[in-house]
């Protein structure tokens, strides 16, 4: 249940103050990625909060793609890499974003949806919504149905949510 989770994901889930810079408190997932049971159990678990009926999951480069590939595995859905500029064949589509400082950029497969699919979004942790909003954006110039987000980790507080208005979002464990 939704309890034996959030105790699995607090005890696997590491705290590094000030990782990458001063005042970030960082959350790392390697812990969990490495406990077999507990990979497992919080994959299942995640996979029955999903919306009906998703055709493929879109996962953002590199814990999307860590999470949402088995994710996607597990419901029976495809799985689209979202992928940092210059790492894909083939003339992707792309869209280059603001960070706080300075931009980035992210691409997609060009071919990578049916026409209406019904797509979702998937990653490790939901912070300023920044690479979301990017990611949701790039998404939606293609002929799909975005049936939501879902995050393993939402950090509240952060306005994560406000920059996501219009999606549905689910989240296994909201933290502060
Ligand atoms: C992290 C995390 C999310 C994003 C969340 O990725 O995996 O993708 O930041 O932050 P935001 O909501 O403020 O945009 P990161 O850019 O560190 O890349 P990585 O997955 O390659 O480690
Ligand atoms: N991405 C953005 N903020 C993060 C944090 N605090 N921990 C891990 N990944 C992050």
């Amino acid at each position: 249940g939704a309890a034996e989770v959030d105790a699995l994901l607090a005890s696997h889930i590491s705290e590094h103050p000030d990782f990458p810079i001063p005042g970030v408190l960082f959350r790392d997932i390697t812990p969990l990625l490495r406990d077999p049971v507990a990979l497992r159990t919080v994959i299942q678990h995640w996979s029955t909060l999903l919306p009906e009926g998703v055709e493929y999951i879109v996962g953002t480069e590199a814990r999307g793609f860590v999470l949402g590939a088995p994710l996607a595995y597990e419901i029976g859905a495809g799985f689209i890499p979202v992928r940092k500029a210059g790492k894909l064949p083939g003339d992707p589509a792309g869209l280059t974003y603001d960070l706080e400082y300075g931009s980035a950029r992210i691409e997609i497969p060009q071919d990578s949806f049916s026409a209406g699919a019904r797509v979702l979004l998937v990653d490790d942790l939901l912070a300023t919504g920044g690479t979301a909003a990017a990611t949701l954006e790039l998404t939606r110039r293609f002929d799909v149905e975005v049936l939501g987000a879902t995050f393993l980790i939402e950090l509240m507080g952060l306005g994560g949510r406000d920059r996501l208005p219009d999606t549905e979002l689910s989240t296994v464990w909201q933290i502060e």
